[in-house]
């Protein structure tokens, strides 16, 4: 455990494999073989590589293997160089440090799912749709990624699930249209009967997305007319709709409870900086309000949320916000800190 009470070690890489080109899958493992922190579907893990920044990888293995834990990594050219130096670096036989597991993007029971996959986001809807099976949920995948053979998992997925997995190729049928799958569920009750596919979109279905910005962003359109909170997103890159920036013009005063500390938090400064800077041990990882490392609870005052981690009833219940990126929208904010 570290001082924030996470689950941090260093474990073996024990096993490599190249799952799809620039795609590569290890196997971790305690060096002493001791079990591994329990985790369920949706879970990420940090890599704290030794050079590189720290980076958040899901876990796609078996939430029912104690021993191991599996993520898939793509090399990402125009990274920051986590994923190259895992693909340069980690081979079987060498060691990495991990922090969590941690969920934001955990599988709420339901009936019915739809989970839609861009490229490499297949990786925490993997233990998704065995999980759903295992419930015996009436569930479909989409999966869209630039060509088959780019598709990490695809032929295992279909092999697996048959006709329940969507497979949508781009160099064969064009981008994944979301549409289609998602016209608001009232209008199709029980069932939508589209191309290729009767997806699951009826009431009560929940809906699980993980791709690219594009992608997220067109779930999130397609999912204006569903009932709140019917879909799920987890991204790994900070959202880009444009969050309202005022409240970084003006400075507020931050008041850490446990601390007994009545701080200042400065325009363009955030609220962590602030409080490190103030000497209060608070643990982070991304700084860019997409890992969800740094949740605080908010006690008083009102959030100003820029994450790209809370959904929208975790965001207006104000209980909690990243205080990497999340501001004050008023004069005081008062943190359990
Ligand atoms: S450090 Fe990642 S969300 Fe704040």
């Amino acid at each position: 455990m570290n001082p924030g009470g996470e689950y941090e070690d260093t474990l073996l890489v024990a096993r490599r494999e190249e799952v799809a080109p620039d795609v590569v899958a290890l196997t971790l493992r305690h060096p002493a073989g001791r079990d591994l922190p329990a985790w369920e579907p949706g879970a990420h893990l940090d890599l704290l590589l030794d050079t590189g920044p720290t980076r958040q990888y899901s876990l796609c293995g078996d939430p029912a293997d104690r021993a191991s834990w599996r993520i898939a990594v793509l090399r990402a050219p125009a990274g920051r160089g986590g994923s190259a130096h895992v693909h340069d670096t980690l081979t079987e036989g060498s060691t990495v440090r991990v922090r969590g597991p941690r969920n934001h993007f955990a599988l709420r029971p339901a009936a019915r799912y739809l989970f839609i996959a861009g490229g490499i986001g297949i990786t925490p809807l993997l233990p998704m749709t065995a999980a759903a099976e295992a419930a015996g949920a009436d569930w479909r995948l989409l999966y869209g990624g630039r060509t088959r053979a780019s598709m990490a998992f695809a032929d295992e997925l279909a092999d697996r699930h048959g006709d329940k997995v969507r497979l949508v190729p781009q160099d064969e049928e064009g981008l994944l249209d979301l549409a289609p799958y998602l016209t608001a569920p009232h209008l199709t009750a029980p069932y939508l009967t589209a191309p290729h596919l009767t997806a699951p979109a009826g009431p009560g279905t929940l809906v699980y997305c993980c791709g690219p910005e594009p992608l997220l962003q067109a779930a999130e359109e397609a999912c204006r007319d569903w009932p709140e909170g019917s879909l799920r997103t987890e991204r790994f890159q900070p959202r880009t709709d444009g969050a309202d920036t005022e409240s970084e013009s003006r400075a507020f005063e931050l008041v850490l409870t446990r601390s007994g500390l009545t701080l200042t938090v400065e325009p363009e400064r955030s609220v962590l900086r602030t409080v490190e800077a103030a000497g209060v041990p608070v643990l982070y990882s991304c700084e860019e309000g997409t890992c969800g490392t740094c949740e605080t609870d908010v006690l008083e005052g009102e959030v100003d949320h820029h994450d790209s981690v809370l959904t929208d009833e975790e965001r207006a219940s104000g209980e909690t916000m990243m205080i990497c990126v999340s501001r004050c929208s008023g004069p005081r904010l008062v943190l359990d800190l």
